[in-house]
This record gives C-alpha cells, sequence and structure tokens, in this order.
C-alpha cells in the first residue's frame, strides 16, 4: 500500500501534442466535456450508439436491464464474438497482418485475418471433437504464442467460456482454478520459453491434473519439443487434431449475455475468485475504449506488452484490438532476453506505433539507462501507454521525454479485472496528462470519491474510488460466489461499485489513484493476495504462522515481506528462509516469491486476536517501529480506510 505523497497533486498539465490532437478521434477537452455530458445525460442512447460497433445477427431492442447489482446489457441481441474479431475483417481485408509474433529466439510469424480466421476455425472443431458444448469452461494454460489467441477465440466461436491461467502459475494454483470451473478440457503446451530456459508447462499441468480427475481431455501444443510424459486416451497433440480439422466452422449467434470468460484473480481472502464477463457489452466496450483510448487508426501497428494471462491481455492484446481489426504485435519473452535492448527492438522492426506496458517496465527501464534506446529507431511511435499500478512522476516524464522524445502523449489507464475495460484515462488528443495521474473518468462512467458513508470528499483528500452506474464491460458476477460478488463490490457502499482503490481528486476534477485499500499487493502489476500467500505459507512444515504485508519497491512497486513464527523443532536459519521462498514460489508461482522473510517468535496482535498488520507494515517500510505502538493511528491516510473497511485491527 502506497504512502500518500502530498506533492503528487502539484504536476503541471501537459497538453496533447498540437500535431496528435489534430488527427485525434476526440481534439480537445471541450470535446470530451460534450461526449462526457451527452453519455451522462442519456446513457442509454450513448452506449446503443457504441454498440453499432459490433456485428450482430440479430440487433438488440434494449440497451440495458439493471437489478442492482446485476446488469444485463443489449439482452436481446445476438452476435458471435469470434465473428466479430475474424470473419468481418477477413471480409473487408483477408490479407491484412491480424498478429505478428516474435518468440523469444528471434524466430517471427504473421498470421494475416484469413490465417487466424482458418486456424480458429481448425480449433473450434477440434474442441467439438473432444466433446466441448456451448457453456462449457475450458481452461488454458499457455505460453504467449499464436495458438493461445487461436484457443480463446475458437472457444468464444463455439460459446465455451474459456479461463486463461497465467503460464506462471504453478500447479496447485491451477488445480484450484480447473476444479472452481469445473474444466473437462485443459489446452497447454509442452513448454514454453523464458529467458532462454524452458518452463515445463505440461509438467506442471501433469502434476495439477493429479487433483483434477474431471479433466477428460488435454489438448498439447508442441512448442519446445522437449519430450513430456504422456497419457494415453486423455492427451492429444494440437498439430494432430486441430491442423487435421476444417477450417470452416460456421459462427453460430450467441445471446449478448452468453458467458465469455472466467477469470480469476486474487481478492481479500485466501480463495481467488472467478470474474465473470459474457459477451456483448464487455466486447464492445473494448474496441471503443481501444479506439477512444489508443486513437486506434487503421494503418496502427499496436503492442501491448502484457501477457494474455491477465486481463490487460484479454482485453487489449485479443478482445479489443482484434474486434476493431487491428495489426496487433505479441511478443513471447522477457523483456531483457536477450539484451535490455529487446523491446526498442522490436518497436523498430515492426514500426509500432503504439505501445502499451506496464508502470514496473517504465521504471526497469529508466534504471537500465538511455544508452539501450539510443541504438534503435523509434519514430514510429505516436502513443505510449501505461496500466496495472500507480505510476510515479519521475517515471512517467523519462518515459515521456526519452521512450517518446515529447510528442507522444500517455495514456494512464486505470481500471481492473472486474472493469473489464478502461474507465479512467486521458483521451490522448483532448486531455492534458499530468505526470501520475489516470486524469478523468471516459464518457460514461461516473467515477466518485467518497468516504464510507457516501459522502464526496473535498479535492485533496483520501477516500474510495467509487463507480456510480453500471457499464456494459463490467463483471456479471463471481463464478459460483453471487453472494461474495454483492459483498465484496455493492454492498460496501450501498449501491455503488467498490473498486478497493484509494483516490484523490484534485480541484481539476483529476483522479489521483493511489494504491489498495484491501489486502490485494500488486507486485510488478501482478495482483497477489496477502491471505493467498499466508495460505501457502503455513502449509510449509515448518512454519506456524505468517503475515503477509508488502513494502515499496523502486522497480516493482511493491515487494512481499513475510513475517512467520516457527513450529517447535524448527530453528530460523538461511537455508529455512531459502526453502519458505522456494515453498511460496511453488504453491503459487514465481511471482508470488517473498522479497523477504522475517523469522520472529510472536506476531504482533490485537486482544481478539487479529493480526496487527499496520504495525508488520511499517516495520517491512521502516524497519523498524518508531515510537509507541498507541500513537501510530495516523501511520497514513491509506491505513485509515484500510481498518475502516475491517481488514485491519481495530
Ligand atoms: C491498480 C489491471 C493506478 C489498481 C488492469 C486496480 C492502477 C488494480 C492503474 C487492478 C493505474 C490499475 N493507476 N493503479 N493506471 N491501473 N491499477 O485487476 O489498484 O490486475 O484496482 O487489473 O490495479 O488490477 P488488475
Amino acid at each position: 500500500m502506497a504512502e500518500f505523497d502530498p506533492h503528487v497533486l502539484e504536476e503541471k498539465a501537459v497538453l496533447p501534442p498540437v500535431e496528435f490532437s489534430r488527427h485525434a478521434r476526440v481534439r480537445s477537452l471541450e470535446e470530451y466535456r460534450a461526449l462526457y455530458q451527452r453519455a451522462q445525460e442519456d446513457p442509454a442512447g450513448f452506449w446503443s450508439e457504441q454498440a453499432e460497433l459490433l456485428h450482430w445477427f440479430t440487433p438488440p431492442t434494449e440497451v440495458l436491464v439493471w437489478n442492482p447489482p446485476h446488469a444485463r446489457w443489449f439482452h436481446d441481441g445476438t452476435l458471435n464474438v469470434s465473428y466479430n474479431c475474424l470473419d468481418r475483417h477477413v471480409q473487408l481485408h483477408p490479407k491484412k497482418p491480424a498478429l505478428l509474433w516474435e518468440a523469444e529466439d528471434g524466430k517471427r510469424l504473421a498470421l494475416t485475418y484469413t490465417d487466424l480466421y482458418e486456424k480458429t476455425c481448425r480449433c473450434a472443431n477440434a474442441l467439438k471433437k473432444l466433446g466441448v458444448k456451448s457453456g462449457d469452461c475450458v481452461t488454458i494454460y499457455m505460453p504467449m504464442i499464436p495458438e493461445l489467441a487461436v484457443a480463446m477465440l475458437a472457444c468464444a466461436r463455439i460459446g465455451a467460456m474459456h479461463s486463461v491461467v497465467f503460464g506462471g502459475f504453478s500447479a496447485p494454483a491451477l488445480s484450484d482454478r480447473m476444479l472452481d470451473a469445473k474444466s473437462r478440457v485443459l489446452i497447454t503446451a509442452d513448454g514454453g520459453y523464458r529467458r532462454g530456459r524452458i518452463i515445463p508447462l505440461k509438467e506442471t499441468a501433469d502434476s495439477a491434473l493429479e487433483k483434477c480427475p474431471g479433466v477428460e481431455k488435454v489438448l498439447v501444443v508442441r512448442r519446445t519439443g522437449e519430450k513430456v510424459n504422456w497419457n494415453e486416451g486423455r492427451d492429444v497433440w494440437w498439430h494432430e487434431l486441430v491442423d487435421a480439422s476444417s477450417s470452416l466452422a460456421p459462427a453460430e449467434p450467441f445471446p449478448a449475455e452468453h458467458p465469455l470468460f472466467i477469470l480469476y484473480t486474487s481478492g481479500t481472502t485466501g480463495k481467488p475468485k472467478g470474474v465473470l464477463h459474457t459477451s456483448a457489452g464487455y466486447l464492445m466496450q473494448c474496441m471503443w475504449s481501444t479506439r477512444m483510448v489508443f486513437d486506434l487508426r487503421e494503418e496502427d501497428v499496436y503492442w501491448c506488452t502484457a501477457d494474455i494471462g491477465w486481463v490487460t491481455g484479454h482485453s487489449y492484446i485479443v478482445y479489443g484490438p482484434l474486434a476493431s481489426g487491428a495489426t496487433v504485435v505479441m511478443y513471447e519473452g522477457a523483456p531483457d532476453y536477450p539484451g535490455r535492448d529487446r523491446f526498442w527492438q522490436i518497436i523498430g522492426r515492426y514500426k509500432v506505433s503504439i505501445f502499451y506496458s506496464s508502470a514496473t517496465a517504465v521504471r526497469a527501464f529508466m534504471s537500465w539507462g538511455n544508452a539501450y534506446l539510443e541504438k534503435h529507431d523509434l519514430s514510429s511511435l505516436r502513443l505510449l501507454g501505461t496500466v496495472g499500478e500507480p505510476i510515479n512522476p519521475a517515471a512517467w516524464k523519462w518515459y515521456h521525454a526519452i521512450v517518446g522524445k515529447g510528442r507522444c502523449p500517455i495514456v494512464d489507464t486505470w481500471w481492473q479485472t472486474e472493469t473489464g475495460s478502461i474507465l479512467i484515462s486521458p483521451l490522448p488528443g483532448a486531455t492534458p496528462a499530468k505526470a501520475g495521474s489516470a486524469t478523468l473518468p471516459l464518457p460514461g462512467v461516473i467515477a466518485r470519491v467518497l468516504r464510507m458513508n457516501g459522502e464526496e470528499v473535498p479535492p485533496g483528500e483520501t477516500g474510495y474510488l467509487v463507480i456510480e452506474q453500471p457499464w456494459p464491460s463490467m463483471m456479471r458476477t463471481i463464478y459460483g460466489d453471487d453472494e461474495r460478488y454483492r459483498r465484496d463490490y455493492w454492498n460496501r457502499i450501498p449501491g455503488k461499485y467498490f473498486t478497493g482503490d484509494a483516490a484523490q481528486r484534485d480541484q481539476d476534477g483529476y483522479i489521483w489513484v493511489l494504491g489498495r485499500v484491501d489486502d490485494v499487493i500488486k507486485v510488478a502489476g501482478h495482483r497477489l493476495s496477502s491471505m493467498e500467500i499466508e495460505s501457502a505459507l503455513v502449509s510449509h512444515a515448518a512454519v506456524a504462522e505468517a503475515a503477509v504485508v508488502s513494502r515499496p519497491d523502486d522497480i516493482k512497486g511493491e515487494a512481499i515481506v513475510v513475517f512467520c513464527t516457527l513450529r517447535s523443532g524448527h530453528e530460523a536459519s538461511e537455508e529455512l528462509r531459502v526453502l519458505v521462498c522456494e515453498h511460496v514460489a511453488s504453491v503459487i508461482g514465481t511471482i508470488a516469491r517473498p522479497a523477504e522473510v522475517r523469522f520472529a517468535d510472536l506476531l504482533p496482535k490485537t486482544r481478539s486476536g487479529k493480526i496487527m498488520r499496520r504495525l508488520l507494515r511499517e516495520l517491512a517500510q521502516k524497519g523498524s517501529v518508531s515510537g509507541d505502538t498507541t500513537t501510530l493511528e495516523d501511520f497514513s491516510s491509506i491505513e485509515k480506510l484500510a481498518q475502516e473497511i475491517g481488514h485491519d485491527e481495530e
């Protein structure tokens, strides 16, 4: 949880470059305001106009049915999501590159819209042969290869949901998610590459599958060619089944509210929640925001560096850009392999014009130094973006001056797995930017900063960020746990969507998102839950009790700090520290590996027995607790908010 820096609000606005504004979709703050007002006065009219971006088999006659907290958007319309991402572009420009894929080892593959369409049809037919039906949930556990996008679009084509599990998750995390989604089919690969090493995905999947007897078929892409264990009757090679299937698979119409995917994300408890998104509203708002926020044009080469295993990859590698008919760059590997200029090399090679990355990546590039950029031609860039965590003004300014050469607007986009698409962001040709602020809500989005009692906080004070009205790409529920959906998101400040973020509004109405008020930790933009890490820790034989907090990290934003007590018979040692870290990595994934483990005789607790996280956070951040523990109430404004919603000790 970041401590609030009162100076950030003093940042001066940076105007959009004149040349950019001249050609942009929205060209001035006045135009933005008019659009915003139009959407506010008549949301139904506004969204029904945007719905024309989609291809409908049956156009909807009704925009929204809102039975709080459940929304149904365009419910009597029918469409096919994969038709919207493929078929209609094949008809318009069959040879346009859809995916420009680059492997970590430098191998390249360009797929036109026709190629992607045919592969998707083959995969859709193959999934049907494996018994997948509309409404089933297929789990996908893959590296960043084109088959991942193909698999998602193939599920969408036949009305099956997908649940993509990030390839960095370990076996227990994968099996939990497969069980929760009741998947009968898993799509994976023999392995993937990361910094030249092979990540043995099939081996991890095999071990996860031991706990998932319900999974009947495993479709395996051959990526590395390494030898893998083979379960005859269960395992099927992609190149044998998919490549032999027909490249014709008619796109059937599905209702607008047909489920599209589940994406598991971390919340305040140890159990990940399956965020459910449906078809039309999600696809429409992804496509609309891609056009508005990235100002996407026919000729753009668009690169979002996220992994498709996270929501950013779902919405802004696959659905938003492909529904828009864009040319999308997809890269398999690490930003520093084989050299720290890999990203700049890719931008130069493909003449990338829109580059969307994370604040962590920007901070890493900045720390590596400017020399890596200077060797490469970045003149094709016209727009830069960031997402996933607050970006500090210094990193923003470096990004603007050194990567964008002062020519490129930066869109600092705020959104969440739950929101489906970007809700708060500058419009690049219209909104003056302030380094570190996601600026203003997009048209159609009513964002407020409130106290727990629903009152608006005055400018410059910290409150909870909420969204007031339903929007088309909002999550529909938590899969299998509607009660948690109501409780976590809609009942905290009754009737409003509770984001879990602390924020401030400045005098100009700009929103500054400061960090989470719950126990969600953002490490390098990856969303983790302290409870999930704690339950992994106590499953180690030596650990009696554990508490997980975060401390600020110069590059990754936050880092994980563990405090734990040991069971009798176990001694604190350097070896045990390493073993405990390894254990967390093997239960959740290497992204959850603690930066620091501290052994303690006791964990500080309140009289009612709750762990005093506030104290531990201070210890983790400052090295020691300053002063008397009874006078720590003012430790920071965010801490207070965390307490109020019951995530901290009294
Ligand atoms: C944080 C990622 C500040 C925020 C798309 C949110 C941000 C959480 C920004 C969602 C931003 C995302 N500025 N903070 N521009 N974008 N966040 O679900 O705390 O992985 O609640 O979705 O990331 O993370 P998630």
